[in-house]
């Protein structure tokens, strides 16, 4: 690379795109002041390259057959035994997989990562690569987090070629590169963090995790916005991302897949952070529904599908006379426009008169419910504010609803109900073309209600 010529790019940190000059807004994705400076390598001109004119039928190219290929997928897993964590990666973690985590800062990235190294650690050799904590920072932490130390290697670095080195060196079995920001390539000229640095990094350390068939944790720090900062380019080279979700007014972390080539990406790991690491929470319907206040009008217990997952969580709502010309309508956790669709629902199909009320939705523990099978919960808790009515203390509601005010369908209706009736629920009102397939006996402690329209689910009402 003696001779190659160095150039001033400017480089969007959203989607990668390139311009000779600088411009306020990436004319590639749209968004504002994200072009940022970058020295660049001119690739020289190759002349080798389609110097002949292809000759018609002749390649080196081979296709083979699919079912001819061999799978390793049986064994090709490292089950971590922390089970939110191999529940969000599919089953475990792939060998040769390349996994992005990213997050904010503090969230716990390098505290998630190193739990899993002790993890496995028993079985497998690790090697964590930290570019940001000095080696004793790492120990301190370990120490604290009472981890088996024994197979899991340290080296504080920031060079990708000396890396790729040792893991060619020392061949462990999982690779953890914390975090991808600090790391650089040395025959690239611009400073670490940059577009075309964390681009290359990042293919330079995929080449060598599937030619060792390692798997990889790299970690990616996400900028204000949400996004990783770098470029989107990262997230398509790596085979998994992650986003690991939190925030400081809220108990629990959120691990979910938003990209995943070995597994689904619906499924989500629930953490809590507590003074010795991160800990597992393995039952989330019992943690969010915990401190419930009981006869109280205007709540509903919902159930939501995370994944395979059932996760029970309580709606409160709030209907009070409005002081204001026009009602205020209030919604966290909730679609906003789906509650008003709702709230029409019910004044055009049941009767009810929201119109001189104001009506505050909640969703209880911060968590967003998206699912529609939500509807009825929603709807029976507005209306038990309403009329002050408070719905039964042990009562699931499960249903969508429909604009004529009919009760539909939902999928996955029989886990919901198992998970019900595992936290001790006692009824459960759904929809009645359902309770016609469902066996009442394989729920024994729970009284099945079927519903057709909105206004027999209002019946339960106390
Ligand atoms: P850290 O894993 O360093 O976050 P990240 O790598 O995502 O930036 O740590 C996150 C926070 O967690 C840190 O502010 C301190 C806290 N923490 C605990 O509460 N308990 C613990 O056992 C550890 C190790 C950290
Ligand atoms: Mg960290």
């Amino acid at each position: 690379m003696k001779d190659a010529k160095l150039k001033t790019v400017y480089v969007c940190s959203n989607c990668g795109e390139t311009s000779p000059r600088w411009m306020g807004r990436c004319p590639s994705c749209g968004s504002w002041n994200t072009m940022n400076e970058d020295v660049v390598a001119e690739p020289a001109r190759s002349s080798s390259a389609r110097a002949v004119p292809r000759q018609e039928g002749s390649t080196r190219l081979t296709a083979h057959r699919l079912a001819e290929i061999r799978s390793t997928e049986e064994k090709s897993r490292i089950v971590t035994g922390i089970s939110e964590l191999d529940r969000v990666l599919g089953g475990g973690i792939v060998l040769g997989g390349v996994v992005l985590l990213s997050g904010e800062p503090g969230v716990g990235k390098s505290t998630m990562l190193l739990q899993l190294c002790g993890a496995i650690s028993d079985q497998h050799t690790v090697l964590y690569i930290t570019g940001e904590e000095s080696e004793r920072q790492v120990k301190l932490r370990a120490n604290r987090l009472n981890l088996s130390q024994q197979n899991i290697y340290l080296a504080a670095e920031n060079d990708v070629d000396e890396i790729c080195g040792l893991i060619e060196k020392e061949k462990p079995e999982l690779v953890v590169i914390d975090s991808i920001q600090t790391m650089r390539c040395a025959d690239i000229s611009s400073s670490s963090g940059t577009v075309s640095q964390v681009k290359e990094s990042t293919a330079r350390l995929l080449a060598v995790a599937k030619k060792q068939e390692v798997p990889m944790f790299i970690v990616g720090h996400v900028n204000k916005d949400g996004a990783i900062a770098g470029p989107k380019v990262m997230e398509h080279l790596v085979d998994t991302v992650l986003y690991f979700e939190g925030d400081r007014m809220l108990p629990y972390r959120i691990l979910r897949a938003a990209k995943n080539r070995y597994g689904s990406t619906n499924e989500l790991g629930m953490f809590d952070m507590t003074g010795r690491g991160l800990t597992e929470i393995a039952n989330p319907s019992q943690m969010l529904l915990e401190g419930r206040p009981l006869g109280v009008s205007g709540n509903c217990v919902a159930c939501t599908m995370e994944g395979t997952r059932p996760i029970l969580s309580e709606i409160q709502a709030l209907a009070a006379k409005t002081n204001f010309p026009s009602p205020r309508r209030t919604c966290s956790g909730y679609d906003y426009n789906r509650m008003n669709l709702l709230i029409a629902v019910l004044e055009k199909r049941a009767g009810f008169a929201f119109g001189s009320l104001d009506v505050y939705l909640n969703v209880i523990g911060g968590i967003t419910l998206r699912d529609t099978s939500c509807d009825l919960a929603v709807c029976l808790s507005m209306v038990s504010s309403l009329l002050d009515r408070p719905v039964h203390d042990k009562l699931l509601a499960v249903g969508e609803v429909g604009l004529g005010g009919e009760i539909r369908s939902v999928p996955s209706l029989e886990q919901r109900l198992r998970e019900a009736e595992r936290i001790g629920f006692e009824q459960a009102v759904i929809p009645k073309h359902s309770l016609a397939r469902l066996n009442p006996a394989d729920y024994p402690g729970l009284r099945l209600i079927g519903a057709a329209y909105i206004s027999d689910a209002i019946s339960v009402l106390k």
